[in-house]
């Protein structure tokens, strides 16, 4: 089972870079299942029902989310009705949507858990208590569990790939949209990486505008945030995982933008 997990799409630019790239990833890696991140992917804020709709169209089997999950009003109209959506599960209880999904692909299951990080973020339900509790409904119905955990710090995100090792498959950071060089499988058989990246403009601070972020430093001032313009990368992590164990066999990072371009 090979698992492709594209990072936080940004804006117009993350979304044409998943236009343009995602099918030749598909292509030259084959993935079984694709999820992507799509916490940023209206201006940088949230989604809409039209970019869910899109990014399903082209090529993504579902949507995890973020911090950002209801920065665009436009997700309580449809996401009692987005079966391809998942958003932090540990959201206080009576929040909208959930924190779990359980895809199927041809004969196996895949498991798709989304939990959000608390250090330098809103506080939130404890994640790793919460994951225990995900894990053990996941493996009811399969050994193969994805998890995408949209945090800030390195030292939360690598604590809870460890204290997942051997009961996950995968535990993938999101949030920071720069990527990380630390991929690994730990002894158990946890896939892990820090963070995937983002999917959006190149030459921006973390997808901003850099010239109102600079301002913002440089002046304490407050600043009204747009996307940056321009090129664009792509931030991706494929996942090969063992079907019945779903132990990981094999991690390999995928970064593409000016600096390290994709070959056909
Ligand atoms: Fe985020």
């Amino acid at each position: 089972m090979k698992l492709l997990f594209v990072g936080d799409v940004y804006g117009k630019t993350g979304r044409e870079m998943v236009t343009e790239y995602l099918p030749k990833l598909k292509k030259r890696y084959l993935p079984n299942v694709t999820i992507v991140n799509a916490e940023n992917s209206a201006h940088g804020k949230g989604i809409t029902k039209k970019i869910y709709n899109q990014l399903l169209e082209l090529g993504a089997d579902i949507l995890t989310m973020g911090n950002h999950t209801w920065d665009n009003r436009e997700i309580f109209e449809f996401i009692d009705d987005a079966p391809k959506l998942v958003r932090p599960a540990n959201f206080p209880e009576g929040t909208p949507g959930t924190g779990l999904r359980i895809l199927q692909v041809n004969q196996l299951k895949v498991a798709v858990i989304n939990l959000q990080g608390r250090v330098f973020l809103p506080a939130l339900d404890d994640p790793f208590r919460t994951a225990d509790q995900l894990i053990t409904e996941a493996k009811k119905k399969t050994n193969i569990i994805f998890v995408d955990f949209h945090a800030e710090t390195t030292s939360e995100k690598l604590a809870l790939g460890w204290y997942l090792d051997g009961r996950v498959s995968a535990v993938v950071g999101t949030h920071t949209h720069v990527q990380t060089g630390d991929e690994r499988i730990f002894p158990q058989g946890t896939a892990f990486l820090s963070d995937v990246g983002m999917t959006g403009p190149y030459n921006g601070i973390i997808g901003v505008e850099r010239g109102a972020v600079t301002k913002r430093f440089l002046t304490s001032m407050p600043v009204r945030f747009e996307s940056e313009q321009g090129s664009g990368q792509l931030g991706a992590v494929l996942i090969t995982m063992d079907n019945q164990s779903g132990r990981a066999v094999k991690i390999e990072r995928i970064l593409i933008n000016d600096d390290h371009p994709f070959f056909d």
